[in-house]
C-alpha cells in the first residue's frame, strides 16, 4: 500500500511579535493582559508588516523542501491552505508555485478556514495513494491581521499572521498501522453554522465566540473518536497532540480526552495566537525542530473552523 510519508517541515513568522498589551495600547482597547490569557492561553502574536499571505507561505515552503533535501523540481503539487489569499483570483498556490521555481506540476489553495491544514493533507495524502503525485508540499499560511477588526475587543486579539509547510512524499507501506506516514483522516462539515463565524460587508472577522467554542469541543471530540476508531487504535498509543490552536481551554479538552499530559501536547497559541490555516504545520515544525516529536512516533492532529468545517489525522511521523 503506498503511504505518504513526512519528508520534511518548515515554518515562517513575520515582523515582530506584539505582546497583549502592547496590542490593547496600539488599538486603544478596552481589555486587558490577564483577561487575555486566562481565557484562551494567547500572551503574544506576530503580525505581518506588509509581507503577502505568499510571501510568508513561500518561506515556509522553502524551509520544508530544504529540510527534505528535496528541490522545487521534485514537486509534483502545491496545496496553499489559506483563508487570507493575495488576490480573490488567482490561487495563492500559483505565486507560491513561481516563487520556489517550480514550472510543472500543478497548485492550488484549499478554502476550509481553520481545518484548511486538515483538509489540504487529506487531499494531498489522496492524490498520493492513487498514483496522482509522488512529491507534495502542503502549506497553511495565513495574514489574518488583513481582515481583523481592531475595534472589536471580542476577537481582534484571538489571531495572528505566520505559515507552515510539510513535503509529503509516497513510500510503500505494509497496510498495518506500523507504517510510516498518514494512517487515518476524517473530515466533516455543517453548513448550517455558517453565520457563526464569518467576515461582514466589509470583509471583517466576526465571530459569535461562545457558540464556536461550545461546537468546537465536541466536534473536536468526536473525530478524535472516529478518526482513531477508523483504524482500531486506542487514545494511549498517541504520543503527541498537535492540534489547531484556536483556545488553550478547547486544547485541553482534546489532551483530556486523549489522556494525554500537558508535556505530550505540542502548544504554541502562547506566543503565534490563532493563525487559522497555517497553526498546526507551525506547530507540527516547532516540535520537530526543537527535538520532541521523533521518527516513528504517533501524531493526533485535529481542527476546528468556521463553515463549521472539522477534522483530524492520525499520523505516523
Ligand atoms: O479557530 C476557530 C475559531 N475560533 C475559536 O475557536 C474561538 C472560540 N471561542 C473562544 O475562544 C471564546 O469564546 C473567546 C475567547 C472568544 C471568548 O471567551 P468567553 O469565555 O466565551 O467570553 P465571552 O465572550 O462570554 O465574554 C465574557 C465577558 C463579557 O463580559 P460580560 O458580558 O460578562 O460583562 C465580554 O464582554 O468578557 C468580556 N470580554 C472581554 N473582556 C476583556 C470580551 N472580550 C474581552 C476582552 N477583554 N478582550
Amino acid at each position: 500500500m503506498i503511504r505518504s510519508v513526512f519528508l520534511g517541515c518548515g515554518s515562517y513568522l513575520p515582523g515582530q511579535y506584539v505582546s497583549n498589551d502592547a496590542l490593547i495600547a496600539r488599538y486603544n482597547l478596552d481589555s486587558n493582559n490577564e483577561w487575555i490569557e486566562r481565557r484562551t492561553g494567547i500572551s503574544q502574536r506576530y503580525i505581518a508588516d506588509g509581507e503577502k499571505t505568499s510571501d510568508l507561505a513561500t518561506k515556509a515552503a522553502l524551509a520544508a523542501l530544504a529540510d527534505a533535501k528535496l528541490d522545487a523540481r521534485d514537486i509534483d503539487a502545491v496545496i496553499v491552505a489559506t483563508t487570507t489569499s493575495d488576490d480573490i483570483l488567482p490561487a495563492t498556490a500559483a505565486r507560491v508555485q513561481a516563487n520556489i521555481g517550480m514550472e510543472r506540476g500543478f497548485a492550488f489553495d484549499m478554502r476550509a478556514v481553520c481545518s484548511g491544514f486538515v483538509y489540504a493533507l487529506t487531499m494531498a495524502n489522496n492524490m498520493i495513494r492513487v498514483g496522482q503525485a509522488k512529491h507534495v508540499l502542503v502549506i497553511g499560511a495565513e495574514t489574518l491581521s488583513t481582515i481583523l477588526d481592531f475595534k472589536d475587543r471580542s476577537t481582534c486579539f484571538l489571531f495572528g499572521d505566520g505559515a507552515g509547510a510539510v513535503v509529503l512524499g509516497a513510500k510503500e507501506g505494509k497496510g498495518t498501522n506500523e507504517d510510516q506516514g498518514i494512517l487515518a483522516t476524517a473530515l466533516h462539515s455543517d453548513g448550517r453554522h455558517y453565520d457563526m463565524l464569518k467576515t461582514d460587508e466589509a470583509g471583517l472577522v466576526r465571530m459569535d465566540g461562545k457558540e464556536v467554542f461550545r461546537h468546537a469541543v465536541t466536534n473536536l471530540s468526536d473525530v478524535v473518536d472516529e478518526v482513531l476508531g477508523s483504524i482500531d487504535m486506542k487514545p494511549s498509543e498517541i504520543d503527541w497532540l498537535v492540534p489547531h490552536q484556536a483556545n488553550q481551554r478547547i486544547i485541553d479538552g482534546t489532551s483530556k480526552k486523549l489522556a494525554l499530559p500537558p508535556e505530550r501536547v505540542v502548544v504554541t497559541i502562547n506566543k503565534h495566537a490563532n493563525t487559522s490555516a497555517a497553526s498546526i504545520p507551525l506547530a507540527l515544525s516547532v516540535a520537530v525542530h526543537d527535538g520532541r516529536i521523533k521518527r516513528g512516533q504517533l501524531i493526533m492532529i485535529n481542527a476546528m473552523g468556521a463553515g463549521f468545517t472539522w477534522g483530524a489525522a492520525v499520523v505516523r511521523w
